[in-house]
């Protein structure tokens, strides 16, 4: 049966959410599901604005069908062709074989690479940056956003009511709850940490590229945003903004402290530990401790984007770092993680390197400073370097003034 929502007089939501699938890309836990958003606008002509994945095909034919109520789909605006938003517009075309498709010239290659759809050429509108389309009332542009996920992201602003379908931008892992709208929730309490990790894991590594989007973001007179993925934003949009302006610019959100460890036997957690205690007997509230073999790297990313000062604390491993520890490092570069302070511990009973390879991994970090001192522990914590311990607490002290 249909369920679609309203979110204007013309505009309506048509998606859906996914609490089955366990794995976002097949590599993000997703453990509130995860939403898809589609949107019909029907004026002279009915525009579709991407579809779904294809786990919410019967969802979405049924919302379309009643939204379309009987008229004729005129155009299907593909914003984005990775299947999440694709998979259903071959089926869609068998449905609607009238139905335009507007996407510029790296969208019409992949979605011939995806789809044997053997469609004409004259049923693509093939739009460029800045073009527009009259619909009826509605004047839709067209706003190339290469790299905000992938290279032939587009963005399309309603001009008419200042909505912008912003693709997989301002997107939040996690699935509706029956509320489309983010003001009717508590974003901030509720979704805001999984809107960081979507960000941060998904996009994150393109930076330059997001602050390119906000800056023609910043010249449009912008009402209300209809991301692929969770909530509908049409109020409170500059604080959200600003969350992407200090993610993209790699720009901690607030002075704080997290402390990710790899340890097998558990003597260098026992010095993460007595390093956070320390760190609270001083005072620091906001610090949080991982295991990184426990917790998924994901939501790792995302502390690290949230925060100003990183520890990294892992025992040797056949003569490199601590697996998971390896793994997460190259994550983190891989994500161009910038602009910290970063404290080092390692372990090894014969041979630890651990401590030396991580901090040329971190080198690799932009504009990243490490906090010293260095501590290299040989199997468990002696009495001396307790005094390290606190030394290194003194030090990351100062990077929370
Ligand atoms: C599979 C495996 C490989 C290891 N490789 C090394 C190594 O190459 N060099 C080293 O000094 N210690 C190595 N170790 C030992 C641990 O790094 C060392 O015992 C460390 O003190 C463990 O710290 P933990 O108590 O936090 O687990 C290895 C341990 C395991 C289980
Ligand atoms: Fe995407
Ligand atoms: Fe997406």
């Amino acid at each position: 049966m249909h369920n679609t929502q309203k979110i204007t007089a013309d505009l309506t939501w048509i998606g859906g959410s996914d609490r089955r699938l366990a794995l976002f890309e097949n590599v993000y836990p997703i453990p509130h599901g995860i939403s898809y958003n589609s949107y019909l606008l029907c004026d002279e002509k009915n525009v579709l604005l991407d579809t779904v994945d294809s786990a919410l095909h019967h969802q979405f034919f049924a919302n379309l069908q009643f939204a379309l109520n009987g008229k004729p789909l005129d155009y299907v605006i593909v914003n984005h062709m990775e299947p999440d938003h694709c998979a259903e517009i071959a089926d869609l075309l068998r449905l609607y074989p009238t139905a335009k498709i507007v996407c510029n010239a790296q969208t019409q290659k992949m979605l011939r690479q995806f789809f044997a759809l053997n469609l004409p050429d004259e049923q693509y509108l093939l739009v460029k940056e800045n073009d527009t389309l009259c619909i009826g009332r509605h004047t839709l542009r067209f706003i190339m956003a290469p790299m905000v996920h992938w290279p032939e992201v587009m963005v399309t602003y309603d001009e008419t009511d200042k909505t912008l379908f912003s693709a997989d931008a301002f997107g939040t892992f996690g699935a509706l709850n029956g509320n489309i709208f983010a003001d009717e929730v508590d974003f901030e309490r509720d979704y805001l940490d999984e809107a960081r990790r979507y960000y941060t894991n998904i996009v994150g590594k393109y930076g330059p590229q997001v602050q390119t989007l906000l800056k023609k973001a910043s010249t449009l007179n912008i009402a209300r945003i209809c991301p692929l993925h969770g909530f509908v934003w049409r109020e409170n949009l500059a604080w959200f903004i600003d969350k992407y302006q200090k993610w993209s610019t790699y720009t901690a959100e607030e002075k704080g402290i997290v402390i990710v460890y790899g340890s097998i036997y558990g003597n260098t957690q026992n010095a993460a530990e007595i390093l956070a205690a320390k760190l609270a007997q001083k005072g620091i509230k906001n610090i949080k401790l991982y295991d990184v073999s426990v917790t998924h790297p994901s939501y790792i990313i995302a502390e690290a984007f949230r925060v100003n000062t990183l520890v990294f604390a892992a025992a040797t491993y056949n003569g490199g770092i601590f697996v998971n520890m390896d793994n997460l490092l190259r994550d983190l570069i891989t994500h161009n993680l910038q602009n910290r302070c970063i404290a080092t511990i390692d372990n090894g009973t014969w041979a630890a390197v651990a401590g030396k390879q991580m901090r040329e991994e971190i080198a690799k970090l932009k504009n990243c400073t490490f906090i010293e001192p260095h501590i290299s522990l040989k199997s468990a914590l002696t009495e001396t370097q307790i005094t390290e311990l606190e030394m290194m607490a003194e030090s990351i002290l100062e990077t929370m003034n």
